[in-house]
């Protein structure tokens, strides 16, 4: 895929994605790196050298998360009035001519963070985790012990912490948490069952190759600057996020998954789970492999008094031209049988639980 290609590809993404700023925006350098010449020249220039970033559209969110960053620290002059995330309001016009010339004029300010991959923490995916606690619940009564890889700034292993509103409006954990997801749950999901116990998180470690550290300034504008600007919901669930960890700060460890898993052991009076939410495409073949028969090993050593699950939120897709569901998958051993819980959108929520088998 040639750029335009890639930043017209990722366009078309952000759309279906709720994301009509972005959709305008690298449209519009696509148009411009397609036209050649003079329109051409501000991006050909800050791209140089990174055409090859790794991952389908890859420099485009590169491109665009360091700009934002930009933004995000106030120094993106005039650009700042077009981006929601700061109060302004996104106006193809001028928005793209703030954009250009920013481009134009601090190529090595925005040319800072295309060397890196973009990072996020979705905050949203909590919804899917709490709902698969809740069914866990329904099985075991064992506090849990939350173990995660692919953590990046740890925001999800604080699940527990945050208010879930569900499809009828009803509300469901702390009424009094910074992070409300409005709509987080449809159907008749565990939620909906009157003798649902809230999850007893008794631990909770944090796992990444690349953890980033929310305690830090440099960590929170990381995973702010990546949140496209026009996606409000995410900001504040992010915002809200962000200020219960400055609470209770997540621990994130540098590890591999396959470290991780290698290093588990089960404990006692609890339910040891390993989640993990849209991370596993990273994992090349042996690490899935590896991390997988350590998942079987630990499931064998388990009895309803040191219980084990694996609880995921990955991506799905029959064919390349389909768009990716999100399916929530629970193993609980002792038993281990795979069970399909729901469905959810790329950044959590809705999660939307079946009725039927
Ligand atoms: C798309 S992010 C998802 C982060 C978080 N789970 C969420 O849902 O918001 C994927 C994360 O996987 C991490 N990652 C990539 N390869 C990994 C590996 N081999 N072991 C552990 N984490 C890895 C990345 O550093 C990144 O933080």
């Amino acid at each position: 895929m040639d750029l335009e290609d890639a930043f017209r590809a990722q366009a078309a993404a952000c759309g279906r994605l709720g994301s009509p700023m972005y959709a305008d925006l690298l449209a519009r350098v696509a148009d411009a790196l397609g036209a050649g010449g003079a329109e051409a020249e501000p991006f050909a220039r800050v791209l140089a050298g990174h055409e090859d970033a790794p991952g389908p559209s890859g420099l485009a969110l590169r491109l665009a998360g360091s700009v934002h960053r930009l933004v995000l620290e106030r120094r993106a002059g005039a650009l700042a009035a077009y981006y929601p995330s700061v109060g302004g309001t996104w106006e193809p016009e001028g928005g793209w001519a703030a954009f250009t010339a920013l481009v134009a004029d601090e190529p090595e300010a925005v040319r800072e963070w295309l060397d890196r991959p973009p990072q996020t923490n979705e905050v949203g995916r909590s919804a899917a985790l709490t709902a698969g606690l809740l069914e866990l619940g329904r099985e075991t009564a064992l506090p849990v012990r939350l173990v995660e890889i692919g953590s990046s700034g740890g925001l999800n292993l604080l699940a527990d912490r945050f208010r879930y509103v569900d499809d009828t409006g009803r509300g469901h954990g702390d009424e009094a948490s910074p992070v409300r997801l409005e709509g987080a749950w449809t159907g008749p999901g565990p939620w909906t069952d009157p003798d649902a116990t809230w999850p007893s998180v008794v631990e909770r470690t944090g796992t990444d190759v690349m953890p980033v550290d929310v305690a830090t300034t440099a960590g929170r504008l990381t995973l702010t600057a990546y949140v496209w600007p026009d996606q409000t919901d995410r900001h504040e669930r992010l915002r809200g996020a962000l200020e219960l960890a400055a609470e209770t700060p997540p621990t994130v460890r540098r590890q591999t998954a396959r470290e991780v898993a290698d290093g588990l052991s089960l404990v006692d009076g609890t339910v040891t789970v390993l989640w993990h939410s849209v991370m596993w495409q990273y994992l090349d073949r042996s690490e899935q492999d590896d991390v997988l028969a350590r998942v079987e090993e630990l499931g064998a050593s388990a009895t309803e008094g040191r219980s084990f699950a694996h609880l995921s939120l990955e991506p799905r897709r029959r064919t390349p031209e389909e768009d990716h569901q999100f399916w929530l998958v629970l193993r609980r051993w002792p038993g281990g049988e795979p069970r399909f819980l729901a469905r959810s959108r790329g950044h959590g929520v809705p999660v939307d639980w079946p009725s039927g088998p």
